[in-house]
């Protein structure tokens, strides 16, 4: 959420610099974005609400500035409640990350001071705070004084006019540093500037960094000085272009087969390492959120079906509720694309304080996640660009089942049902598959309302399916156990209702027939998608029948049809749906 990018240095084009690592960024929050340059003893601002996408700054030369990339929290996307925010005087100008909880106290406190304030954010408290703390400190202290105030998990970046130097502090949301030479950037994640410099110092809660002619690193607490520790970075990331596709969504759908493939072949010992941690452990929990949730529930049928082992399974906004009996011997397995997102890393930390160990799943090399797991399994399925997640979703369910099936010693079973999986997304991919999903697209894209049903491990695929359609489509869909179905959510089928049922040929498929005879008898309109076909169904969408990765290509149709939606009601960008963010690191 919000990206955040500085630099400061012998170089002259700062804005330029600061306007080419927002693009970057700019998965992080596409609200609307902008850019402070020091221009001689000034400050000067530009501001623009939507996204960057070719944007050119029309900024004065400048070796100093500070840039942000916003995803609205605190006051509606207009021009004022955009980033960077000033003080009264126009001499301070900030970029933030978080949430600050107290703002409603300090904004009063400066209301009563006679600040005047131009937007509705949390964030312009700052700069005033700062304003107040500079009448009797000089610029460092009063940025420290002004920070230590701040309640929540936030990250900031300070340019002062009168100051040849910028600072950064942070108590929750990530901020890196790199190391040029005579010059310094300043980031919410290594992606943003490694381009420039791969010298990166990871800033940590509770530090704050003064970048000019050198660097000075320090307590947020004590006020002491710190020892940066730079690392050299010899990460790739790979770049991402969107190639022959209209959108990375449907070129990141087409990469799964390879992305299975991947796993199937090449975790051999990830797979092993992952399920000697989890025989080991007394009490082991999976956790994620939104998409990468599911994953983690799909985890819990996986582990439980496959080799016999209880995982217990908790959204990562909740799991903080559930700590209270985590011992030493616990194991936390956070899954999750970006590494980033707070409401894992958050309760990870609580969980590591408890000496509980960490294995997390990721995508992304060098995350928080990453630097603060005990144990580390990348994904490998290179950088996703869509702010929907497909790819890495899939990427973690092949994770899952090569796992539980290595712990239940049938290593091999595992990989071939993946292999059996990627080719089956294959055919899924040709043109032929995707004309079946359009007519079915057709069939929906007037709808209000979804509803999706399975059961068991199907229950994950609906509730994945559900949010695929929700995202991207802008549909109101609903998933659930179809069992729960008679327990309230039949009140709502109608004649014409839209029903998926996620029906693969496991013990399941009896339940959910029936679970589809009752949707049938209210007049529901059913798409069945599985291996086999129904009487009950009025569409249906045929999958390999691949045991437990049958909900690999189940998946995969739902992203399609979500997709398909996407363009067939008009969704202008369906790589960057309303209101969402790829990295959410706020609460
Ligand atoms: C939906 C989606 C989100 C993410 C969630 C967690 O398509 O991508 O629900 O899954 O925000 O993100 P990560 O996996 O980065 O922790």
């Amino acid at each position: 959420m919000c990206g955040i990018f500085g630099y400061i240095g012998n170089q002259n084009n700062a804005a330029e610099s600061t306007l080419e690592g927002l693009k970057l960024l700019e998965y992080r929050g596409y609200d609307s974005w902008g850019i402070a340059v020091k221009d001689g003893k000034n400050i000067i601002v530009e501001k623009h609400v939507g996204k960057i996408g070719q944007a050119k700054t029309s900024l004065p030369k400048s070796s100093l500035g500070i840039g942000h990339t916003r995803w609205a929290t605190h006051g509606g996307v207009t021009v004022e409640n955009s980033h960077p925010h000033l003080d009264c005087r126009k001499e301070i100008a900030v970029i933030h990350n978080g949430i600050i909880e107290n703002f409603k106290d300090l904004k009063n406190e400066l209301l009563a001071k006679n600040h005047i304030f131009l937007s509705e954010t949390d964030t312009e408290i700052l700069p005033h705070l700062i304003e107040e703390y500079l009448k009797t400190e000089e610029f460092s202290s009063a940025v420290r004084d002004a920070f230590n105030r701040l309640k929540g998990l936030n990250a900031v970046v300070v340019a002062y006019s009168p100051s040849e130097e910028i600072i950064a502090a942070k108590t929750g949301s990530p901020l890196v540093v790199g190391l040029g030479v005579n010059e310094f950037y300043v980031a919410s994640d290594v992606s943003g500037i490694i381009n420039h410099t791969r010298r990166i110092l990871f800033v940590e809660d509770n530090q704050m960094v003064i970048l000019g002619k050198k660097l000075k690193l320090i307590s947020l607490s004590s006020g002491d000085e710190i020892q940066p520790v730079f690392n050299d970075i010899d990460w790739k990331f790979e770049q991402s272009d969107k190639g022959d596709f209209k959108h990375f969504f449907m070129k990141e759908v087409s990469e799964q087969p390879k992305v299975v493939k991947n796993i199937a072949l090449n975790y051999k010992a990830e797979s092993e390492k992952l399920a000697d941690l989890i025989d080991k452990a007394f009490g082991t929990f999976m956790l994620g959120c939104g998409t990468a949730s599911y994953a983690a529930l799909a985890g819990t049928y996986l582990f439980s079906r496959i080799a016999k082992k209880h995982i217990n399974f908790s959204i990562g906004s909740e799991f903080m509720y559930l700590e209270d009996y985590l011992t030493q011997k616990s194991l936390i397995i956070p899954i999750s694309q970006s590494g980033e997102t707070i409401d894992v890393v958050e309760p990870v930390a609580k969980a590591l304080k408890k000496g509980a160990k960490i294995a997390a799943i990721i995508n992304v090399l060098g995350s928080t996640l990453y630097r603060q797991a005990d144990y580390k399994f990348l994904l490998g399925a290179g950088p996703e660009k869509a702010v929907v997640g497909t790819k890495s979703f899939i990427a973690m369910i092949a994770m899952l089942i090569l796992t539980a099936y290595t712990l239940a010693k049938k290593q091999s079973k595992g990989k071939d049902l993946l292999i059996k999986s990627a080719e089956n997304i294959e055919n899924i991919l040709k043109v032929d598959f995707i004309e079946k999903i359009k007519i079915i697209a057709d069939d929906l894209k007037n709808k209000e309302h979804i509803y999706i049903i399975g059961r068991g491990l199907s229950y994950a695929t609906a509730v994945e399916a559900t949010l695929k359609i929700k995202e991207t489509s802008c549909i109101h869909a609903e998933g659930f156990a179809g069992g729960e179905l008679k327990h309230g959510v039949i009140a709502l089928i109608e004649k014409g209702t839209p029903c998926i049922v996620f029906a693969p040929n496991d013990e399941t498929y009896d339940d959910i027939i029936s679970n589809a005879e009752e949707i049938n008898a209210r007049g529901g309109f059913i798409i069945g998608i599985g291996p086999k076909n129904n009487d009950v169904f009025d569409r249906f969408l045929q999958t390999d029948d691949i045991g437990e990765a049958t909900m690999i290509p189940q998946v995969v149709i739902s992203q399609i049809l979500a997709y398909q939606l996407a363009l067939k009601r008009g969704i202008e960008d369906p790589d960057k749906p309303r209101n969402l963010a790829k990295s959410v690191t706020v609460k």
